[in-house]
């Protein structure tokens, strides 16, 4: 077992990888945190619970002052009895009133990790992983809170989440609740998080906590682009490749808030979970809420450890799908080479030219049902558009299968245009709230997907056209933030649960899909990338990283999207230039080489391809195929950082997990006139190995190339670039 608990000194030891994490039981019932870091055989940890008399800390009922919540670390905040902290829980009790103290009652060890009911959770058989499962319990309301740890013995990971049960003979009312919550005794670090903007998502931002409580939430009902439900916290000596770093990502894809609060004694409370500005949930006596999950990881190697980590555990032990270890169909997909401007005849003459050149599928994005030929209208009505597609979607995919090319299609399932049929026929099946108006995005507003018989009538809907043709992907799009989240269905005082049954409602439906479905393979999107979060990746094992397909722009997003997110899930194609976002243009081959790191495709109206791109798409197609398994399955090794202003060349790895071999991409952004001139050490490859670099059959030994390094070739022009692929011979 990986976890232990001591009778004597009363420790709880967790052992994850080459990590320990470890808190006790207080003498005075309390749960003391004391130990998060690299591995320690002993438990004796006791020693570092550190009561301390201060005058303005006053000591909870039953407890002397040196005990006072305000300075001993703690597994879990409590409310109203001297931990000033942000609180991790507040249960308003009947008597109105908020403060709860809870206290250890018992615990459970046991093997394997138990699913959450209901919401995404990472898995593992019981040789993976162990759970313990704590009980802590406040009298005087009679509620009960279960803290579960599942310690992976293979990663330096912890999956925590916690379980509210309210045992008391009246209804609370949980107005917050953290999925966990992390004290530092040493809290100076640097706080890493991830915010963003449509077309610009995830950009890496570090700075030094201070005193005071950041919080990185999103309110939009969706996981956003604006911040990711991740942060990391640093030592802040820690670089890309050594040092200390905890990680923490949420398996959540609504409304969360990041809580980091550095405190007077610089000890740091660091907690995540569902936000609570949009959130409040109802429990009647005998009732029980799970939060989301939330997967901490430690690394001593630096940021980049801390992402293998994060890419292993989600590639191993959270996505499910049929797909997660297989390659991915290459695919074109028709969005930027029509727009809504697209019949049969079109589609077919790009799955025409698609086939010839080696891509494997076609996707029809946006457009091909109701009568939807702008962004104005339709969204609900899946019933395929027979003036554009004469003959049905049966006729069309039967086609594209003859040319040798699976087909995928496009839905936005959440959304519904008041010029719709549905509309007209459920005007009460959006979000609103009742006397006034419902702001719109996109023209659009928000199916109520806390409503049973919206995600019904949303699975047979989409299972009817699913079963209409041979439909073997889905681009499952979110185009709009949430706004006026009320139900129509929901009495007065539960409207703030809807934000998070929407959440629900849309696992549930995605939940559905699969179990009929099994080998449907989902690409996860949301005006680009704003809903790439873990809790996604349970149920769909790609995601389109962004709508900015600006090879230089993606430099950046998939590199902050790679803190978290391993390759393996990243949609990245090739797209038309000058490019549709920012007016670049970029050499074809770059963006083959940038979108080679990702699941690859393109994102252009292959007819108008000249002969010179006909041939440099057959070549990408072929490094697709060749190297694909390492950008897959291999490990990540970002040796260059695009956001520093410094960086002349933005150069990553994929290593094989074997170091039999290694891609290494180098990219030029723009072209410095007599820039710098330096070298990159390569990683992860075998010292004692002799490689040879395939294209100038120039040989190395691994370890000359890992600490020697390579001279970084100059580029002549904006944004060239090139591949080199090392092989152990
Ligand atoms: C979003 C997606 C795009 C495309 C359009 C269609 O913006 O991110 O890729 O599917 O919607 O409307």
């Amino acid at each position: 077992m990986a976890i232990s608990f001591n009778e004597t000194n009363k420790v709880f030891k967790l052992d994850a990888g080459a990590s320990t994490y470890a808190f006790m039981i207080e003498p005075n019932g309390y749960v003391a945190h004391l130990y998060y870091g690299p591995e320690v055989a002993s438990d004796a940890f006791a020693y570092l619970y550190r009561p301390m008399e201060r005058a303005f800390s006053p000591a909870a009922p039953g407890t002397t002052a040196p005990e006072s919540r305000d300075v001993i670390l703690q597994e879990f905040g409590t409310n109203g009895v001297g931990d000033f902290h942000a609180p991790s829980i507040i249960v308003r009790q009947g008597n109105g009133h908020t403060v709860t103290d809870f206290k250890y009652r018992s615990h459970q060890i046991r093997k394997g990790k138990p699913a959450l009911p209901g919401l995404p959770a990472t898995f593992g058989s019981d040789d993976d992983v162990d759970t313990l499962e704590l009980s802590l319990y406040d009298e005087a309301s009679d509620v009960e809170i279960l803290l579960r740890y599942s310690a992976f013995r293979k990663y330096n990971a912890i999956a925590r989440s916690v379980q509210v049960v309210n045992h008391s003979a009246e209804t609370v009312h949980l107005e917050k609740i953290a999925s966990a919550a992390l004290d530092f005794a040493d809290g100076l670090l640097d706080l890493i998080h991830l915010p963003g903007a449509w077309a610009r998502e995830r950009s890496v931002e570090r700075h030094p906590v201070n005193h005071s409580r950041t919080v990185l939430e999103s309110v939009r009902g969706l996981s956003s682009h604006q911040q990711n439900p991740f942060f990391a916290l640093a030592t802040p000596e820690t670089t890309e490749r050594n040092g200390e770093i905890f990680g923490a990502a949420l398996l959540y894809s609504g409304n969360f808030a990041a809580e980091i609060e550095l405190d007077q004694f610089n000890q740091l409370r660091a907690q995540i979970g569902i936000n609570e500005r949009t959130f409040e949930w109802t429990l009647a006596p005998g009732e029980s809420f799970t939060a989301p999950e939330v997967l901490l990881v430690y690394s001593r190697d630096g940021i980049g450890g801390m992402s293998r980590t994060f890419h292993d555990m989600f590639r191993n032990h959270l996505i499910r799908s049929y797909w997660k270890d297989l390659k991915r169909p290459i695919l074109v997909n028709n969005w930027e080479a029509t727009y809504f401007d697209f019949d049969a005849k079109k589609l077919l003459s790009i799955a025409r030219d698609a086939a010839d050149l080696g891509i494997e599928m076609l996707v029809l994005d946006d457009g091909w049902f109701g009568r939807r030929n702008d962004d104005r209208s339709s969204l609900g009505d899946w019933f395929v558009n027979e003036e554009k597609l004469d003959g049905g979607l049966g006729k069309l995919v039967k086609e594209v299968n003859q040319l040798g090319l699976k087909f995928g299609l496009w839905f936005e399932p959440e959304m519904i245009s008041r010029e719709s049929e549905l509309f007209r026929a459920h005007p009460d099946w959006c979000l609103h709230v009742p006397g006034r108006g419902a702001s719109e995005g996109r023209n659009q507003l928000v199916l109520d997907m806390s409503r049973p018989e919206v995600v019904d009538y949303l699975y047979e809907t989409i299972c009817k056209v699913l079963d209409s043709a041979n439909i073997e992907y889905i681009k499952w799009d979110a185009n709009r933030h949430l706004t006026e989240v009320g139900s129509a269905v929901m009495p007065a005082d539960r409207q703030k649960e809807v934000s998070h049954r929407y959440v629900l409602g849309m696992y549930e439906l995605h939940e559905r899909l699969l179990k009929r479905y099994p080998k449907l393979l989902i690409e996860g999107c949301s005006g680009g990338g704003g809903r790439f979060d873990a809790g996604m990746l349970y149920y769909v094992p790609q995601i389109w990283t962004s709508d900015d397909t600006d090879a230089i722009e993606r430099l950046k997003i998939q590199y902050g999207t790679s803190l978290v997110y391993p390759c393996s899930t990243m949609g990245a194609h090739i797209s038309d230039c000058p490019n549709h976002q920012t007016g670049r243009i970029n050499p074809f081959a770059t963006r083959g080489y940038v979108a080679l790191s990702g699941t690859f495709g393109y994102e252009l109206d292959l007819n108008k391809m000249n002969d010179e791109e006909r041939a440099e798409i057959r070549k990408q197609v072929a490094a697709y195929h060749k190297y694909n398994h390492l950008v897959a399955q291999g490990d990540l090794y970002r040796l260059t950082d695009p956001f520093n202003p410094g960086t002349v060349v933005v150069i990553w790895e994929h290593a094989a997990k074997d170091g039999s071999e290694a891609l290494v991409t180098m990219v030029q952004p723009r072209n410095v006139p007599n820039g710098q001139l330096f070298r990159v050490r390569l990683c992860g490859l075998d010292p004692a190995g002799v490689y040879k670099e395939e294209k100038s059959g120039v040989c190395y030994t691994g370890e000359m190339l890992m600490n020697a390094g390579l001279n970084v070739p100059r580029y002549e022009r904006d944004g060239a670039g090139e591949l080199f692929h090392f092989v152990r011979i």
